[in-house]
């Protein structure tokens, strides 16, 4: 890998974290470059419908209970019906144009997502980090690695090892130099994706929103685990502060550790 004058910085938390919102304002802080995944590329956006899909309205325990109660997403990838979608009217546009059903992607076999994933990894490192790297750029990444180890590590139970060395191949090594986890209970990320009237609700959550407040709990305490494990890289930040708060701690935080 040639020298990397620049630095990356990764935030990662579960759904409902604010941690979108908090990358926005410290790459604008910073001046860094802003990626994301699933997404920040041409490849990433063609992979992002099928990686995420969208709940709709009767779509199961979701569209019924309260948000987060129901096992959609939270067995096996696998669980629904294999082959049953149809690209009818619930089909949503992909920016290319094209449609992809819900019910075609609502069964993503675990192992399928954690390499779809990947490839979306790849696609952003290639793309759009490295280069800004290169060129000394600072870089905040909008989930990286440390989502991939809290999803499909302990939300979906893909053994540990097995991912660190496929997501070694995807990354060619890269890892950031600070990772930091915008943490808030799943209580309060719950209730923030429950703030859209449940209609909506229903039609726009995708399939992790969706999972459940048991799938978030794993994935919440495998980011504490983490985070635990590599004080050197890792840094958790107290994420049901005000916004402007957060950001501010953020900022600090970013110039403690990173100068
Ligand atoms: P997104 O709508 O971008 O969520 P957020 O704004 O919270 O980042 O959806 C990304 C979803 O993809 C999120 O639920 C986490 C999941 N994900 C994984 O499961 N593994 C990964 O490696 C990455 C990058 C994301």
């Amino acid at each position: 890998m040639p020298a990397l004058r620049g630095r990356l910085i990764a935030l990662e938390g579960i759904d409902g974290s604010g941690k979108s919102t908090q990358a926005g304002m410290l790459a604008d802080s910073l001046g860094a470059v802003l990626t994301a995944e699933p997404g920040g590329t041409a490849l990433g956006r063609e992979l992002r419908p099928l990686l995420l899909g969208r709940s709709k309205v009767g779509d199961g325990p979701v569209g019924d209970g309260p948000v987060g109660d129901g096992p959609v997403g939270d067995g096996p990838v696998g669980d629904g019906p294999v082959g049953s979608g149809t690209t009818g009217s619930d089909a949503t546009a992909t920016p290319a144009g094209r449609t992809v059903s819900p019910d075609d992607v609502g069964s993503i076999a675990p192992i399928a997502e954690l390499l779809l994933m990947l490839a979306d990894r790849a696609q952003d490192i290639a793309e759009n980090i490295l280069p800004a790297l290169e060129r000394g750029s600072w870089v905040v990444a909008d989930r990286f690695s440390g989502s991939t180890l809290a999803y499909q590590g302990f939300g979906r139970s893909i053994d540990l090892h097995t991912l660190e060395t496929v997501v070694a191949v995807a990354t060619g090594g890269l890892e950031p130099d600070l990772t930091i986890l915008v943490d808030v209970p799943v209580k309060v990320a719950l209730e923030r994706l429950n703030r859209t009237s449940a209609v909506e609700l229903t039609m726009t959550m995708d399939r992790f929103e969706s999972a459940g407040a048991d799938f978030l709990g794993r994935v919440r305490d495998g980011y504490l685990e983490l985070a635990r494990s590599r004080p050197d890289a890792w840094a958790v930040i107290d994420g049901t502060l005000p916004v402007d708060d957060t950001a501010k701690a953020l900022l600090g935080l970013v110039r403690s550790r990173l100068g």
